[in-house]
């Protein structure tokens, strides 16, 4: 599949999930199920544009973007982290999830509306076409695997482009 769906598929299946979550109500089961279906989704999504999309696409055009990309998953990272470590039950719970999810759309649309868009112009459709294929087989492997966990290792600096 193209990089580009794949990273925009991915995006809206997220954004389903934070809308799950704000319909959970009370019910902290869900909550916490929800919670940690989000940050399993983020932390491999993150996981592979970091690994393969970025560097792929690292080229004058998009250089300053995506230092910034790898900025704003850092800041998402530590709000995750912070998630993890709490339940329904702590006080600052949901709000620490409304600033995950608000992170995460400007991400997006700063993705979607400026990043992708000049990737497009700079790579062909086979190209997009090849790395989309290893970031699908990556992202399979990797949301099996309780992902989420690997994020608080994650938050000491931005993940290297190159
Ligand atoms: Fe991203």
């Amino acid at each position: 599949m193209d990089a580009i769906k794949l990273l925009e598929q991915q995006h809206r299946e997220v954004e389903e999930l934070f809308e799950q979550f704000e319909k959970a109500g009370e019910n902290d089961q869900l909550m916490m199920d929800l919670a940690a279906r989000i940050a399993d989704n983020l932390a491999a999504h993150a996981t592979i544009e970091e690994k393969l999309f970025y560097p792929s696409v690292y080229v004058g055009p998009t250089a300053e973007k995506l230092q910034e990309a790898v900025e704003e998953h850092l800041s998402a990272k530590r709000v995750i982290a912070d998630i993890l470590g709490m339940s329904p039950a702590d006080a600052q719970f949901k709000a620490k999830m409304k600033v995950l999810q608000e992170l995460i759309e400007h991400h997006v649309e700063e993705e979607e509306k400026d990043l992708f868009k000049t990737v497009k112009k700079l790579m062909t459709k086979e190209e997009l076409a090849v790395i989309g294929e290893q970031m699908e087989v990556m992202f399979s492997e990797l949301i099996q695997s309780q992902p989420r966990l690997q994020v608080p290792a994650e938050t000491d600096e931005a993940a290297p482009l190159q």
